[in-house]
C-alpha cells in the first residue's frame, strides 16, 4: 500500500466534510469556518507536495481542484459578510461599541493566548483586515532603505488591546507612524471615534489606504504620504509604532516625538522590537506594570508639560 492509498481517503474526507457542512454557509459562523479554511489550506499544501513527490496524477490533481472549490466556496461566504459590514460602517451603524461587539460575536474574544499562526495572526485578523482592507495589497513596492522595516500588519488583538488600556480623550489625535495598508489608524478611529492619521513612506501604500478610508466614507482618517523623519508629528497626542524602524532611524524619530512633548504630553503604544529602544528613553516613562516585552503591546507617557 503506498503513502497516496492512506493519504488520499483522508484528505478527501476532510475536503468533503466542509463541503458538506451546512453550518459553514452561514455568514455569522465566521469562526468555524476561518478554522475550516485554515484545514483546507493544510490539505491543499499536502496535496502539493504529494504532486511534487508523486508528479502529476489524475486523481490528485483532481483532488487539488475539489479542495479549491470548496475553498472559493467558503471564501464567497466571508466576501459578502466583509461587503455587508462594510456598508454598515459607511453609513455609520457599526462603529465604536457596536463594531466591538460585531468583531468579538463573529471571531470571539481576543485572548493573548488564543489560537495563532506562527506569526501571531488569527481568525480576529482575518476577521479585521477582511472588512478594513477591501483590495489586494499593492505589489510593486520600493526596496525599503537600511533600518525600515517592510510591512507586516500589527496583530488585530494588539490594536483592541491598545484600545481598552488607552485613555482616548475626544480631542487626541492618534498617529500610526508606519502605517502600512492603514487598518491600525482605521480601526482605531473606528472604535473610539477620535481623529486619527497614518504616515507612510510607501506611494502605494498610502494610496491604498485612501482608497480603503474613502470607501468606508471615514472622513476623520486621514494617510500622509512621507517620511517620519520629517513629516509633521506637532498635532500627535498618541503615537503608535510597530517598529517601522529600528536605529538611528528610530532615535531620530524618537528625538522628534520628546519635542513635541515639550509642548504637550504625548503617549508612545509601542509593539515588536522598537520597544526596547523606546524604553530606553529618559524623557519616557512606562506605564507597565510589568518589564516590557517586545511581543506584548507596551505603553509609556511622557511628563505633563507646563502649561496642561
Ligand atoms: C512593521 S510595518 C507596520 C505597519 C502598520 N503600522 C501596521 O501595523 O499595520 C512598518 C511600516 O513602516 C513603514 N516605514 C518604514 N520606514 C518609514 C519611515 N521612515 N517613514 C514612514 N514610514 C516608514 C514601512 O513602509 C512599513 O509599512
Amino acid at each position: 500500500m503506498g503513502l497516496l492509498d492512506n493519504v488520499f481517503p483522508a484528505l478527501h474526507t476532510s475536503i468533503q466534510a466542509k463541503e458538506n457542512d451546512p453550518t459553514l454557509y452561514a455568514e455569522e459562523n465566521f469562526r468555524a469556518r476561518a478554522s475550516a479554511l485554515d484545514s483546507l489550506e493544510f490539505a491543499i499544501d499536502r496535496i502539493a507536495g504529494l504532486l511534487l513527490r508523486e508528479g502529476e496524477t489524475g486523481v490528485l490533481t483532481d483532488l487539488q481542484h475539489y479542495a479549491e472549490s470548496v475553498r472559493t466556496g467558503l471564501e464567497k461566504v466571508d466576501e459578502a459578510l466583509f461587503r455587508r459590514l462594510r456598508r454598515e460602517i459607511a453609513s455609520g451603524t457599526c462603529t465604536g461599541g457596536t463594531l466591538r461587539q460585531r468583531i468579538a460575536d463573529l471571531a470571539g474574544p481576543a485572548t493573548p493566548g488564543g489560537v495563532q499562526s506562527e506569526e501571531g495572526y488569527d481568525a480576529l485578523d482575518a476577521l479585521v483586515n477582511g472588512i478594513l482592507l477591501e483590495y489586494p495589497a499593492p505589489e510593486n513596492v520600493d526596496q525599503p532603505e537600511p533600518e525600515m522595516i517592510f510591512y507586516q500588519p500589527t496583530p488585530a488583538r494588539i490594536v483592541l488591546e491598545m484600545v481598552e488600556r488607552v485613555d482616548f480623550r475626544p480631542d487626541d489625535i492618534f498617529y500610526d507612524i508606519g502605517s502600512g495598508l492603514g487598518q491600525v489608524a482605521i480601526l482605531v478611529h473606528l472604535l473610539t471615534g477620535i481623529r486619527t492619521r497614518g504616515v507612510e513612506i510607501e506611494p502605494a501604500y498610502t494610496e491604498y489606504a485612501r482608497r480603503c478610508t474613502e470607501g468606508l466614507n471615514l472622513s476623520a482618517v486621514q494617510f500622509i504620504n512621507g517620511d517620519a523623519r520629517t513629516g509633521d508629528l506637532g498635532e500627535g497626542r498618541i503615537f503608535f509604532l510597530y517598529t517601522p524602524f529600528t536605529g538611528q532611524m528610530l532615535e531620530q524619530v524618537l528625538e522628534r516625538l520628546r519635542q513635541v512633548s515639550t509642548r504637550h504630553r504625548i503617549r508612545l503604544c509601542t509593539f515588536g522590537p522598537c520597544t526596547s529602544q523606546v524604553a530606553q528613553q529618559r524623557w519616557l516613562t512606562s506605564v507597565e506594570p510589568n518589564p516590557v516585552q517586545a511581543n506584548r503591546l507596551a505603553l509609556f507617557t511622557s511628563a505633563i508639560s507646563c502649561g496642561e
